[in-house]
């Protein structure tokens, strides 16, 4: 059986910042209150006719991953592609991300498990890794949200929290001899599935019915959060799934180098610092930049921690997601 290591990444973000204070304008919310309750100070947004699209960012972000991996796009043997904002409701984002890149006819899979989409798809990279199917993964985390978010007072619970962007990595057979993934915990709870949802368009509210409901009683195309609910939930799964990582590998709190935790809500990543008595130099924290980007949260985290040189080689770095489904999960990598 062979191991797998994160041989490259990338991220990328529109240019465009949207500030709290911007947000006050067309909303009735203030810095103070997004600050205090999730630490967001800002956050970037698509501009139309930037040229961003969920995939195109994709594939910007994957770029850098497949050249820091010195590697060329046709040596990626399967794209898998996390999202839950695609350009299109079918085919899926890795397709796209493969006519863009120019790579040939490799497998494209697309994974829809939201906030913990980025580690649900490298733990499916690592067992084809594992195995010896392939040698070179590309993984993707990205979101479109603001396109899709109700900007008046009606949705500011929602729609403060969440940004645009995406992050990549390249998920390569250890060669080094040492470390790399050492495992992936996934876990999902679909009693919870409409806690946190957006319900349409679908099968099951297509667009002819949305058109024909008055659109402004019952709001089916803007998600749904349980916000209180999500916030309880998430801090009990992230301590369970990090625990439940840390000891399969015979690990402790104290082994843990630098925790990623997917940037759901600032205050949910100092709960969890707090609980496992973390420092801050153990906790990689951007939301304040870029609100909850989902599926591409942690890479675009991971990407950052890795370029500012908070981690290296043999470091213990913890992954940690939850999100809407409920799904969660967590990977446990030896840094090689
Ligand atoms: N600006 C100003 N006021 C707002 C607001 C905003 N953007 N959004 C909601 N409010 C108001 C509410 O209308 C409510 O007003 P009321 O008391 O007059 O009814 C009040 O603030 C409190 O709302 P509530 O929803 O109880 O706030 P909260 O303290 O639970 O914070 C969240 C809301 C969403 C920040 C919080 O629940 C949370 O972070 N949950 C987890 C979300 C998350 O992590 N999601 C991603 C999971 S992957």
């Amino acid at each position: 059986m062979y191991t797998s290591r994160i041989s490259g990444l990338g991220f990328y973000v529109p240019e465009h910042v949207v500030t709290n204070d911007d947000l006050s304008k067309v909303m009735d919310t203030n810095d103070a209150w997004i600050q205090e309750r999730t630490g967001i100070k800002e956050r970037r947004h698509i501009l139309p006719g930037d040229g961003n699209t969920t995939s195109v960012m994709g594939t910007k972000a994957a770029r850098i991953a497949i050249e820091r991996a010195g590697i060329d796009p046709n040596d990626i043997e399967l794209i898998i592609f996390a999202t839950l904002s695609p350009d299109m409701y079918f085919p899926g984002g890795g397709v796209q991300v493969q006519d863009q890149l120019g790579i040939g006819t490799v497998p494209a899979l697309d994974v829809r498990n939201q906030c913990s989409g980025f580690v649900y798809a490298l733990s499916t990279a690592d067992q084809y890794i594992k195995t010896g199917m392939y040698k070179n993964v590309l993984v993707i985390g990205s979101e479109n949200h603001s396109g899709g978010l109700d900007m008046t007072t009606r949705g500011r619970g929602v729609s403060v929290i969440f940004g645009d962007g995406a992050g990549a990595a390249v998920v390569s057979r250890n060669e080094t001899g040492a470390g790399g993934i050492l495992s992936t915990h996934l876990h999902s709870e679909g009693k919870h599935k409409d806690e946190l949802a957006l319900q349409g368009p679908s099968t099951g509210y297509w667009v002819p019915q949305i058109i024909e409901e008055d659109p402004q009683e019952d709001i089916p195309y803007y998600p749904y959060m349980n916000g209180q609910f999500v916030f309880k939930n998430a801090v009990v799964r992230f301590s369970e799934v990090i625990q439940e990582g840390l000891q399969a590998n015979g690990l402790g709190v104290d082994d843990i180098a630098m925790l990623i935790p997917h940037q759901a809500n600032l205050r949910i990543s100092q709960f969890i610092q707090k609980k496992f008595g973390l420092s801050d130099d153990q906790v990689f924290n951007n939301i304040q930049k870029y609100g909850n980007t989902t599926a591409a949260s942690i890479p675009i985290a991971l990407t950052e921690a890795w370029e500012a040189g908070k981690i290296k080689s043999g470091d213990l770095v913890v992954l940690a997601a939850f999100g809407s489904g409920f799904t969660w999960g967590s990977a446990i990598i030896r840094w090689a």
